[in-house]
């Protein structure tokens, strides 16, 4: 059940649990009109770290939890995102529940608000899709005290983005195939203002997409392209967002270990982001236009599945060899950009799951951004540090290219084994933008989360809606890359 969260300038009567935001320092302070005995706080320890909770006992039997924001002079958006979610794992059998917000905290209160409730929202998720006895929160409201309506508007359209991705990540392969995930677009689109069409195999193959029917070949279940646009009522831009959409990633022929591809139905995060994104468009409103395009299949070893050597021909044109079918990522990534290319957008940005190299790079927190122009990428890193999703800036280094030649095709597959992965990966996707501003996001790491931590869970992490809302809220044309 969906929490509702809104704002007062009271706490409500009757609330089970309220939680005061402390900040850490020589003596703690609190605020908002709740009494709290700071001396007491101290007394027990407490240094008001971020994500630090003591719980105390109020006079009327409810119950107080003192929770640390950290310094003042340093806090950001995501150190409210950490001290909510600790308060919202404190609070777990609680039905309501109130944040007090310090009166003198140093940030716009529409950003705190906003934190607050995805804090609280995204730590309350439960993965556990199958358990037979889960155990999930019991929190059914949450009011921010001295909060912003609109943040707290906009922070519950993002949980709920945030969920419907994780959940579309943590559905087992066997029940989320390519045509299950395009189903789950056609279910959403009514209610979130939004179009959608979806090729099936002949249809793809009709519109020339033969990197997304080669993977999909080794495979029983039958490809699909899913496309989706949202168009505001004066749109000053169309941005493109291209995911990845491997439902399920054996490698193919290039077969994984077993070891490898224990966690890759999660090789569709990429579209899984898109397709949240999209559904949080109608209540954050962004003046762009915006396109979703998933190319969707399984890459799988079956009788009839590309073979190492075979060569594929892309929608525009081109054409890669084959060399390993575990970097499937980048052959359905190179038809989905191509369409991309088509709708002659302002930005064309993609996510997808695409290099263990960029793992090894940037470990499981940090995302790697690519891209053919420094105003986009500059964009996307900045959106992302707003949302509170790590990403870094890798080159992609003209003279690289040749990593990617082929002696047969315009490119091969693979690059030079053990150099630079995730580049390769990048400049073989560059083939396909054209001169269009573009900006690749590389989240095999944090799309998936080995242990929990504040407000991210095991399993699928939602990872790149948060950064696709904020830059679509304040996206800017870019001049054309060179
Ligand atoms: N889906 C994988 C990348 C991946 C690895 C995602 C680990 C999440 C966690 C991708 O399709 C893949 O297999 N890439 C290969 C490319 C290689 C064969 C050039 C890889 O990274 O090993
Ligand atoms: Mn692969
Ligand atoms: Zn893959």
């Amino acid at each position: 059940m969906p929490i509702a969260f809104s704002t007062a300038s009271d706490v409500p009567s009757g609330t089970d649990v309220l939680g005061i935001a402390v900040f850490a320092g020589p003596t703690v302070a609190a605020d908002a009109g709740v009494e709290v005995d700071l001396s007491f706080l101290t007394r027990q320890g407490f240094e008001g770290k971020v994500g630090e909770t003591l719980p105390l006992l109020a006079d009327d039997g409810g119950t107080v939890i003192a929770v640390g924001l950290g310094d003042e002079a340093t806090i950001e958006a995501d150190d409210l995102r950490r001290a909510a979610a600790a308060f919202a794992k404190a609070a777990w059998q609680a039905s309501s529940a109130a944040f007090v917000l310090p009166a003198d905290l140093p940030l716009d209160a529409r950003k705190a608000t906003k934190a607050v409730v995805e804090g609280v929202g995204l730590s309350a998720y439960q993965g556990g899709l199958y358990k037979s006895a889960p155990k999930p929160s019991q929190l059914r409201s949450l009011t921010v005290v001295g909060g912003d309506d609109s943040g707290a508007e906009r922070g519950a359209a993002v949980v709920e983005a945030v969920v419907f991705a994780r959940d579309l990540v943590n559905e087992p392969a066997g029940a989320m195939s390519p045509s299950r995930l395009a189903d789950a677009a056609r279910a959403v689109a009514d209610t979130s203002g939004f179009e959608v069409t979806v090729l099936d195999e002949k249809a793809i193959e009709r519109e020339a997409l033969g990197g997304l029917l080669g993977v999909s070949r080794g495979s029983a279940e039958p490809p699909r392209l899913i496309r989706m646009e949202w168009t505001p009522p004066n749109p000053t831009a169309t941005v493109v967002l291209v995911g990845k959409g491997i439902t399920f990633d054996s490698g193919g022929l290039s077969l994984k270990s077993g070891e490898g591809m224990m966690h890759m139905k999660g090789d569709m995060a990429g579209a899984a982001a898109v397709l949240a994104t999209m559904t949080a468009l109608p209540t954050w409103q962004p003046s762009v236009r915006v396109i979703g395009i998933i190319p969707a299949t399984e890459n799988m070893p079956g009788g009839r599945a590309i073979k190492p050597g075979d060569v594929l021909r892309f929608r525009n044109g081109k054409t890669a060899e084959v060399l390993n079918t575990d970097a499937e990522g980048r052959l359905v990534l190179a038809d989905g950009l191509s369409l991309a290319v088509e709708a002659e957008p302002d930005a064309i940005i993609d996510l997808a799951t695409l290099t263990g190299a960029c793992v090894s790079a940037l470990g499981r927190e940090i995302a790697g951004v690519m891209g053919n122009d420094d105003g986009i990428v500059r964009q996307v890193i900045d959106a992302s540090q707003e949302a509170g999703e790590p990403m870094w800036h890798l080159p992609l280094p003209k003279r690289y290219r040749k990593h990617i030649d082929s002696d047969i095709a315009d490119m091969k597959n693979v690059g030079v084994n053990g150099q630079a992965g995730a580049l390769s990966a990048g400049l073989f996707l560059q083939e396909f933008v054209a001169d269009v501003p573009w900006a690749h996001l590389d989240i095999a790491g944090p799309s998936w989360s080995d242990s929990v931590d504040a407000y991210t869970p095991k399993g699928g992490t939602g990872v790149g809606v948060r950064t696709l809302l904020e830059l679509l809220d304040h996206f800017e044309k870019v001049r054309q890359p060179t």
